[in-house]
């Protein structure tokens, strides 16, 4: 189905001011958000904060529901976070690994959840072992077929990384990850928003995410998906009053649902609006968001290669709207800046927020466009001609 172009631009302000291409790191946010956003701090400034949250209280339930349709899940199998991190945190940090067990990752695995990683084999002496990926940049399912024995604790891969714009697939490791009952957490930071995202479909037993990425909401807030199944098995790592009941001088208990990983605590009027910017992507369409911003990437791509000096950073020929690159003689540092200071916004990835697949890849800092469907071919051309004008 066509987008309707002159409602989504209309809706978004910041597209008079910039041309943004930084939608891996933080979108613009559409009107419906922002207007979300200030009503509910306007009712916090005018009756205050806890009476906002009671008169609120039906329209933040909502939000459970909005994420929960989202990805396929029922909204007592969601925690709304402080951001991605907290959710992955709550989740691995809940898990009761022991000495000798071993964690599963990927090549392209986000950094902070591998430092993650190191600090449970410090702690627990857990093993780390990274599924390679084959010479076309796809995780090698054979070759983790033969990874698994009785000792695998936990899979975990991030779906889309930060660089590259490599899609893993996160559904044929899920598929694995069930036949043999092994836990598996999924890092859908940077493909939400940007692509149907079913967790019946992927298999996996937990899932994060933020707001501010691809699905176009406010800052510092995210959510984590555990599967109902796995939840009484998953004990948080910091519980308090919200997360559980305390019974009596000796006892706790915790809550039956995934409001187990969340705190008393919370920013309501960015909660409010990660609810308006899921309900306004469902209204789109995922799968037509999808479709605009594969086009563009393209797009995107295409031209790019037809600039000499420009060498494309891409994984695997499964791809998204996350483009990465590097242009010989020119640090990429000197490049992002002299577009900001053009009105055009990309981003500097750095070698050390995939290290393993950095290193492998001899990677360099890198120049990140990631297009949304809020974008459009015109911009893209406008991006071009100023790359060329630059190199
Ligand atoms: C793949 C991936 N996972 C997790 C995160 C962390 O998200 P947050 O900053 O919301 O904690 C990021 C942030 O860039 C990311 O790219």
């Amino acid at each position: 189905m066509a987008l309707d172009k002159a409602k989504i631009y209309a809706d978004s302000p910041g597209k008079k001011n910039v041309i943004h291409f930084n939608n891996a790191g933080a979108s613009l946010m559409p009107r419906p958000v922002l207007d979300a956003q200030i009503a509910h701090l306007k009712l916090e400034t005018s009756i205050g904060g806890y009476e906002a949250m009671a008169d609120r209280a039906s329209q933040i339930d909502a939000v459970y529901a909005s994420v929960a349709k989202l990805i396929n899940a029922d909204p007592s199998e969601i925690a709304i976070v402080e951001n991605a991190t907290v959710g992955w945190a709550m989740a691995f940090y809940a898990i009761d690994f022991k000495a000798g067990d071993r964690i599963l990752t990927v090549e392209a695995e986000y950094v902070s959840n591998y430092i993650a990683y190191l600090h449970m084999a410090r702690e627990k002496g857990v093993s780390i072992e990274v599924i390679p990926s084959g010479e076309d940049g796809n995780i090698r399912l054979d070759i983790l077929e033969d990874m698994i024995d009785e000792k695998v604790k936990l899979i975990s891969a991030t779906h889309v990384p930060t660089n590259s714009g490599l899609v893993n697939a996160v559904a044929e490791i899920g598929k694995i990850a069930k036949k043999h009952n092994i836990l598996f957490l999924v890092d859908a930071c940077q493909s939400v928003g940007q692509m149907p995202i079913d967790v019946d479909a992927i298999n996996c037993d937990m899932l994060t995410a933020t707001s501010r990425k691809y699905l176009r909401g406010p800052r510092g807030v995210g959510f984590l998906y555990v599967r109902k199944s796995v939840i009484p098995q998953l004990h948080p790592p910091i519980v308090d009053l919200t997360s559980a009941t305390c019974k009596s001088e000796t006892e706790y208990e915790l809550r039956p649902d995934a409001k187990r990983f969340e705190n008393w605590e919370s920013n309501y009027a960015s909660k409010l609006g990660l609810g308006t910017a899921i309900d306004y992507a469902l209204n789109i369409g995922i799968e037509n968001i999808q479709v605009r911003i594969n086009v563009l990437a393209n797009y995107l791509r295409e031209k790019l290669t037809e600039i000499g000096q420009i060498n494309l950073h891409t994984i695997s020929n499964n791809q998204c709207g996350i483009i990465t690159f590097s242009i010989k003689g020119h640090a990429a540092t000197d490049i992002v800046n002299a577009l900001r200071e053009r009105h055009i916004n990309t981003s500097l990835s750095e070698p050390n927020s995939t290290l393993l697949d950095a290193t492998k890849n001899n990677l360099p800092n890198l120049i990140r466009a990631s297009v949304h469907y809020y974008n459009d071919e015109n911009e893209v051309d406008i991006f071009i001609k100023t790359l060329k004008e630059l190199i």
